[in-house]
C-alpha cells in the first residue's frame, strides 16, 4: 500500500475572518429535475450493454451547471425500487437539504420525489449521490457532476470534467450483485476490474482529442466507491489548482502521481504542448504491480493553436470560508480503527460492548471511530460544537487501510501529516489517510445542524465508520 506523500511547512498568509454561514436565497432558484432509474448503458465497447441505475437514464448523470451565488431547485424522482435520498457532496447546504436519511430528511420513497432548494456560496467541482445504501446505489451508477462556475473564472480554452469510477464486471458486461460482500467490506472496499471516465471504458484504446497548443481547465472526480487512483500524465504538467472545488495555490502535480480517493475532486490545468498527431496515456499507477492506462489524450492534426503555454493567471479567487482560529480551538481526538489486519477487538453498537466477530457476523459491521460502531445514519452525535466555534480533530488511522474521510456541510483545513504541517494547508471536504497516519483538519463549525462524518469508501461506511457532529 502506497504511503501518502508528505510534505514540508509553507504557510499562507492567513485570510481574514469571515462571518458565520448565512443560507439566504438570493435571486429565483433555477430548476432540474433529477430522476434516479435503472437504465441500460453500454460501458464498454463491443460488449452488451450494462445494467444500470443512473439519473436521466445515463452514468454519469446530468453534469449541473450553475453560477456561483445562484440558488438551486432540484427536484428528485425516485423510480427506483427501493427508498433514495441524494447527498450534494462538499456543497455547504442547510442540513435539511444535505441529502441524508433519517437524520436530515426521510428518505424518498420509490416512487415519491423531494424538492432540494439551496443557495450556493462557493464556486468549484462538487459531485451528487445518493446517501441511502450508497455502497450499492452509487456502485450502480447513481452519481453525476456539480459545477458551481465561478463569477469570474480562468481564462482557459476549454473546461471538461472527467467523472472516474470503476466497476465489477463479469464477462456478460453484468455487475456481480454482493455489494453487501464482507470481505470487501472489512478490507479494501468493493474495487472494481473495468475503470470508466465519463461512463465509458477508455482504458483500451479509448482517447480524449485535444489541439496542440490549447489549456485545458480539468476537473477531475473520482466517483468510485473503493478505488484509490494515482494518476500521472507522462509528457505533460498539468498543475493543480483547486482541491475539492477550494482554490488551492497553483502547483504541479507530484511526478509520482496525482493522489485521488474516492469522493475527492481535483481542478487541472493542463496545457496540451505536445505535437500535432501524438498519443499519451494517462495512467493510474495505485497498483505498484501494473500500471493501468486510464485513457489517451490524442492530439489532432490541426495547426497548434499556439507555441508557447497561455501566459494567464490560473490562481483561482478564494470562496467566502471561515478561517479556523488555531489558537483558540477545540481539539478532539478521533480514532479509526477495524478492518482486516487491524487492532479493534471489540466495539460499542447502541450501547452495547460487542466482539468484533459478532459485529461482523450478525451486523455486517468491522469499522469503529472512537470505539463506537453504527448501523444507521441517525445517531447520537459523537460530539457537539458550538456555532462558530474553532474545531481542531486530530485524526488518527489505527488501521491497515486508506480511509478517505468525508465531513457534511463544512470545509475544513488539512493542516497537518503525522505531526508535520501541509504544505498547501488545502481547504478540502475529504482527506485521505494512509494506513495507521495521523492527519489534523481544522474548521469553523458555523452550519448549523447534524452532520455525518464518515469513510468514503462505502463499503467501510456501511460498515460502521460513520458518525454524527452536531453543531448547535
Ligand atoms: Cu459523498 Cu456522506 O458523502
Ligand atoms: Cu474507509
Amino acid at each position: 500500500m502506497r504511503i501518502l506523500r508528505r510534505t514540508v511547512l509553507k504557510t499562507l498568509a492567513a485570510a481574514p475572518l469571515l462571518p458565520l454561514i448565512t443560507h439566504k436565497a438570493a435571486a429565483a432558484p433555477r430548476a432540474v429535475t433529477l430522476t434516479a432509474a435503472p437504465a441500460k448503458q453500454r460501458l464498454v465497447p463491443d460488449y452488451p450493454e450494462t445494467e444500470i441505475w443512473g439519473f436521466n437514464g445515463a452514468v454519469p448523470g446530468p453534469e449541473l451547471r450553475f453560477r456561483q451565488c445562484e440558488t438551486a431547485r432540484i427536484i428528485v424522482e425516485n423510480r427506483l425500487t427501493e427508498e433514495t435520498t441524494v447527498h450534494w457532496h462538499g456543497l455547504r447546504v442547510p442540513n435539511a437539504m444535505d441529502g441524508v436519511p433519517h437524520l436530515t430528511q426521510p428518505p424518498v420513497a420509490k416512487g415519491g420525489r423531494f424538492v432540494y432548494e439551496f443557495s450556493l456560496p462557493d464556486a468549484g467541482t462538487y459531485w451528487y449521490h445518493p446517501h441511502l445504501r450508497g455502497h450499492e446505489q452509487v456502485a450502480r451508477g447513481l452519481y453525476g457532476a456539480f459545477i458551481v462556475e465561478e463569477r469570474e473564472p480562468i481564462r482557459v480554452d476549454r473546461d471538461v470534467t472527467w467523472v472516474l469510477s470503476d466497476w465489477q464486471l463479469m464477462p456478460d458486461a453484468q455487475q456481480r450483485g454482493d455489494f453487501d460482500n464482507l470481505m470487501e467490506m472489512a478490507h479494501a472496499g468493493r474495487i472494481g476490474n473495468t475503470v470508466t471516465v465519463n461512463g465509458k471504458f477508455t482504458a483500451a484504446d479509448g482517447t480524449f482529442a485535444v489541439r496542440s497548443g490549447e489549456r485545458i481547465r480539468l476537473r477531475l472526480i473520482n466517483a468510485a466507491v473503493a478505488r484509490i487512483f494515482l494518476l500521472r500524465f507522462p509528457g505533460h504538467e498539468p498543475r493543480v489548482i483547486a482541491c475539492d472545488g477550494q482554490a488551492v495555490e497553483p502547483h504541479s502535480a507530484p511526478a509520482d502521481g496525482l493522489e485521488l480517493g474516492p469522493g475527492m475532486r481535483v481542478d487541472l490545468v493542463l496545457d496540451c504542448m505536445q505535437a500535432q498527431g501524438s498519443r499519451h496515456d494517462i495512467n493510474d499507477d495505485a497498483n505498484p504491480r501494473r500500471v493501468q492506462r486510464v485513457i489517451a489524450l490524442a492530439y489532432n492534426d490541426e495547426a497548434p493553436l499556439r507555441s508557447k503555454p497561455l501566459d494567464a493567471p490560473v490562481l483561482l479567487a478564494p470562496n467566502p470560508l471561515p478561517e479556523p482560529d488555531l489558537a483558540r480551538a477545540v481539539r478532539h481526538d478521533i480514532l479509526f480503527q477495524g478492518g482486516a489486519m487491524g487492532t479493534l477487538r471489540e466495539a460499542e453498537l447502541e450501547g452495547k460492548r460487542l466482539p468484533l466477530s459478532t459485529l461482523a457476523r450478525q451486523h455486517g459491521l468491522a469499522w469503529a471511530i472512537n470505539g463506537i460502531t453504527v448501523k444507521e445514519h441517525a445517531h447520537a452525535p459523537l460530539l457537539t460544537f458550538k456555532r462558530g466555534a474553532s474545531v481542531v480533530l486530530a485524526m488518527n488511522n489505527e488501521t491497515s487501510w486508506p480511509h478517505p474521510i468525508h465531513l457534511h456541510g463544512h470545509v475544513f483545513r488539512v493542516i497537518a501529516r503525522d505531526g508535520r504541517p501541509t504544505r498547501y494547508r488545502e481547504w478540502a471536504d475529504t482527506v485521505l489517510m494512509g494506513p495507521r497516519e495521523r492527519v489534523d483538519i481544522a474548521f469553523v463549525a458555523d452550519n448549523p445542524g447534524d452532520w455525518m462524518f464518515h469513510c468514503h469508501i462505502l463499503a467501510h461506511q456501511h460498515g460502521g465508520m460513520m458518525t454524527v457532529f452536531r453543531v448547535t
